[in-house]
């Protein structure tokens, strides 16, 4: 099993190029399932969840060639409009399979994402809005088992916001007989993005990145070119390790205004972030101030940023308070913080960091994905060498992460365990 070993306290300078987003490129490639016509998207990032989607997508009976920096899909039929258990629990968002495969197919069977590390995590808002679009769905041995032979449009609010419900339903939507309101969806980015791509595929989508999203069901959807947009969490986490380490780093391809929040928050810990169309360059000279946060859905603090501002105000000068709001388990990073000597206490879902003058080095555990890159933010600042366990977890939403760090003048490496784990 792979290891990161980083030697620290060395500050950053230079440009890295963003790559396109996991959590765009995702429901994206599940689209490709509401066409019999070839799909080519280019901006894929590689990584271990869109090779899992691609498999899941394969044992369905979808084709898919790469070509120069492209991916073309090609569902001319589906076989088999399964997501097994053993899919599904490696990798949660093989959920989105689910609307395209009923509009497609007219059934779909998926088993349930059942626990997860970061929390409970339920999928019944994908269950209820498909039923208000006529689904039939029985809920057996861990499978959501869903038929309908033409959903048909209706106005479905959702009781919380969610990323992957509002795309589920978009897509089924789309092939859907009528129209379909979507209200209370979730306004991230990545849902506008796979909005647009739907549209350049023939359907009808007004609304998306709002909460109010109108879908004009058609009866078939078309091949199509699509860029995925790039990735605003590998964004956000590349400007918060330039601010713990300091120096001066240049997101190119970036968007700023998908990730505001987070550039406030820099912005107001006294990093110097400047922003123009494709790029965001951050700088940070001076002492770090503490700043406290609160996630919440899009245009709030995300989520997915929450462990990365988490190592970074582990050495700011005074005291922040840290509240998740969307995940009930998105806490364990602390405790391996807290093995680098970071000074934090954890009350429900606040955390209080109290910064401290240095970080140093220890051996510690990635637990999940952004956990994991907290530790390389605070490994990057700690003194002495750090290791980092359990680094699969890093490869499933980070495109080479250590060759991108390094390029900046990390002192980061892969380190292989001979024979393996
Ligand atoms: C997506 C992102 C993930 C991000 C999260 C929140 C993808 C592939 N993943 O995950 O990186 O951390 O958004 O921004 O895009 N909920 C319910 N019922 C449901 C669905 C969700 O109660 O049917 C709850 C969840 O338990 C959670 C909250 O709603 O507390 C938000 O979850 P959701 O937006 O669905 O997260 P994902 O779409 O899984």
């Amino acid at each position: 099993m792979d290891k990161l070993s980083i030697d620290g306290g060395v500050s950053l300078e230079g440009e890295v190029r963003v790559s396109g987003a996991k959590n765009a490129a995702l429901p994206i490639l599940c689209a490709a399932l509401l066409t019999p016509e070839p799909l080519t998207l280019s901006n894929i990032p590689r990584l271990n969840d869109v090779r899992t989607m691609q498999a899941l997508l394969g044992q369905m009976g979808v084709k898919a060639e790469r070509g120069d920096g492209t991916l073309t899909l090609v569902a001319a039929t589906v076989d088999w409009p399964l997501a097994p258990y053993e899919m599904v629990k490696t990798m949660r968002a093989s959920i989105l399979a689910l609307g395209p495969l009923l509009a497609r197919c007219g059934e779909a069977r998926v088993s349930l994402p059942g626990g997860c590390a970061i929390g409970l995590r339920p999928v019944d808002q994908h269950v209820k809005g498909l039923q208000a679009l006529g689904a039939e769905i029985d809920l057996d041995h861990g499978y959501i088992d869903a038929k309908a032979k033409r959903l048909v449009g209706t106005t479905y609010v959702f009781d919380v916001v969610t990323v992957t419900g509002t795309e589920n339903l978009m897509m089924a939507a789309a092939l859907a007989q009528g129209v379909t309101t979507l209200e209370n969806a979730a306004r991230e980015p990545e849902v506008a993005d796979l909005a647009e791509c739907l549209n350049a595929m023939g359907a009808r989508i007004r609304g998306a990145g709002s909460d109010r999203i109108v879908v004009e069901g058609v009866a078939g959807l078309h091949g199509a070119t699509y860029a995925i947009m790039p990735d605003r969490i590998e964004t956000g986490t590349f400007l918060t390790a330039a601010a713990a380490a300091g120096g001066e780093v240049t997101l190119q391809g970036a968007r700023a205004g998908t990730l505001q929040a987070v550039l406030d928050k820099l912005a107001e810990a006294g990093a110097e972030v400047v922003a123009d169309a494709d790029s965001i360059r951050v700088s940070r000279r001076g002492a770090l101030k503490s700043v406290s946060l609160r996630t919440a859905p899009y245009p709030a603090f995300p989520t997915d940023m929450q462990a990365q501002l988490m190592a970074l105000m582990t050495i700011a000068d005074d005291t922040a308070v840290i509240t998740e709001t969307i995940f009930e388990n998105r806490m364990m990073h602390v405790q391996e913080l807290k093995r680098l000597g970071a000074d934090i206490e954890v009350e429900g879902g606040t955390a209080i960091v109290k910064g401290v003058r240095r970080l140093t080095a220890a051996n510690v555990m990635a637990t999940d994905l952004r956990a994991s890159a907290c530790l390389v933010i605070a490994g990057l600042v700690a003194e002495g060498r750090t290791t980092i366990d359990r680094i699969y977890h890093l490869d499933r939403g980070y495109e080479r992460i250590e060759e991108k760090l390094s390029a900046l003048g990390a002192r980061i490496r892969r380190v292989s365990e001979a024979g393996g784990e």
